[in-house]
């Protein structure tokens, strides 16, 4: 009875206010009916224009608020058991009905189905024993920063699509040239552009403070992922650090390392790079020094990936072989095996043309192994495989010269 009674009052407060809310709606919407004229449509159309030009990327010195998300979102109920979205079977689940753990999908394990093999089997191989805790109620926010030039215009435009749904604020920095400067300008990953920070001319001991000033909202928890050159991580894996807690950091990506496109890959290596750390690592151990982070020499903390699964994909030269030689000549870390005739202009586009079509490696020695899409679950990232026509020329090996070739 008594409750009933609070909440009748409330109910009545309630009803009286949105009351007055709609009157005194109408009643403001009368009066600038009421100064209706030529100078209302002109104050419209330039609001409009402001509005336009204003929703774009943002850079140095503007503001930033990372919004919060409930990790609760990406798990479903099952009356006994939480379990995650991406990792579990729900039909079976919703077959079996009174199950009182989480099927799994193949690939991914844990009791609620949050780990992803490459996770799974990292946590299994580290040294200590792991008690990871989570999920956590809200999500860490993912910060990705890397360097941007003319040579990974396309790697970036598959970074960002690929991982956007993990990726809080995507922070590229530009300090050669203005190649995807201009990119943005013309409307380059204008979808992602308020997920976008870019930075221009600023060294490497800047970095980081540049970037605290547009973010007063980060916060300790928050991870930071840094990458060299040609990376694209593994999505399934970077949310694993998002929603748990007690990882042990630094943690570092062992890549697969592809060559000219994903259909073909180095034979016996894999690529080590990759940084992921917590706000507060990136403070307390790496001094605030971005050149510390990038180039970290620190104890490797915990390796994703190895020869089977990977925490991502390196992918190296995956330009056209025009693009290459402007590449060679701009940079000293690639090494063609006849370097001089590089540079007398001997190698040209029909010499890289060859190694491409026959997977030989820059060295000139190095064959490369092919790589099959249709039987190879870690061929490329799935933004790849899911706009062949866009990225064609990464899956299949336009100068082979062989007769058949099957994808
Ligand atoms: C939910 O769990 C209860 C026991 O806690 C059980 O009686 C009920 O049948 C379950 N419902 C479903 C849909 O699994
Ligand atoms: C950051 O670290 C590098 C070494 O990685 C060092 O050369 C540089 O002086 C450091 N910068 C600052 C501001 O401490």
């Amino acid at each position: 009875m008594h409750i009933y009674k609070i909440n009748c009052k409330r109910l009545c407060i309630f009803v009286i206010i949105q009351i007055l809310l709609v009157s005194s709606y109408y009643y403001t919407r009368r009066d600038t009916n009421t100064s209706l004229d030529g100078k209302k449509i002109s104050f419209i159309n330039s609001g409009n224009i402001k509005k336009s030009t204003k929703k774009t990327y943002h850079t140095q010195g503007n503001q930033i608020v990372l919004d919060k998300q409930k990790v609760r979102d990406k798990f479903v109920d099952f009356n006994s058991s939480l379990c995650f979205l991406s990792g579990t079977d729900i039909k079976s689940m919703n077959r079996l009905k009174n199950s009182w753990t989480c099927n799994c999908k193949t690939g991914w394990h844990g009791s609620e189905c949050g780990q992803p093999e490459v996770i799974w089997r990292a946590l299994l191989k580290h040294r200590n024993k792991i008690n990871i805790k989570g999920f956590r109620q809200f999500a860490r926010r993912m910060l990705y920063i890397f360097q941007v030039d003319e040579f990974v215009e396309n790697l970036v435009d598959i970074r960002i699509n690929d991982l956007n749904e993990v990726i809080d604020l995507f922070i590229l920095i530009e300090n050669e040239g203005n190649r995807i400067e201009k990119s943005l300008k013309n409307n380059f990953l204008k979808k992602f552009h308020n997920k976008i920070l870019y930075l221009q001319g600023i060294g490497l001991d800047n970095v980081w403070h540049t970037i605290l000033s547009s973010l007063p909202s980060l916060e300790n928890d928050d991870i930071i992922l840094v990458s060299k050159s040609y990376e694209i991580p593994n999505k399934f894996a970077l949310s694993f650090f998002k929603y748990y807690d007690k990882w042990p950091e630094p943690i570092s990506l062992r890549l697969r390392w592809s060559v000219f496109g994903f259909f073909w890959k180095h034979p016996s290596k894999t690529k080590t790079e990759g940084v992921i750390c917590s706000v507060k690592y990136m403070q307390d151990i790496f001094n605030s020094n971005f050149s510390m982070l990038l180039n970290n020499r620190i104890v490797k903390g915990l390796i994703i990936g190895d020869l089977n699964h990977y925490g991502g994909w390196y992918c190296e030269f995956c330009l056209d072989p025009e693009q290459i030689i402007r590449l060679a000549n701009t940079r000293s870390d690639v090494k063609f095996s006849n370097w001089k005739e590089l540079k007398k202009g001997i190698i040209d586009a029909s010499y890289i043309e060859d190694l491409i079509g026959n997977g030989l490696y820059i060295d000139g020695k190095t064959e490369l192994e092919r790589s099959r899409k249709y039987q190879d679950s870690y061929f490329a990232p799935n933004y790849v495989l899911e706009n062949s026509l866009q990225f064609d020329y990464l899956q299949i090996n336009l100068y082979t010269k062989l007769d058949y070739y099957e994808g």
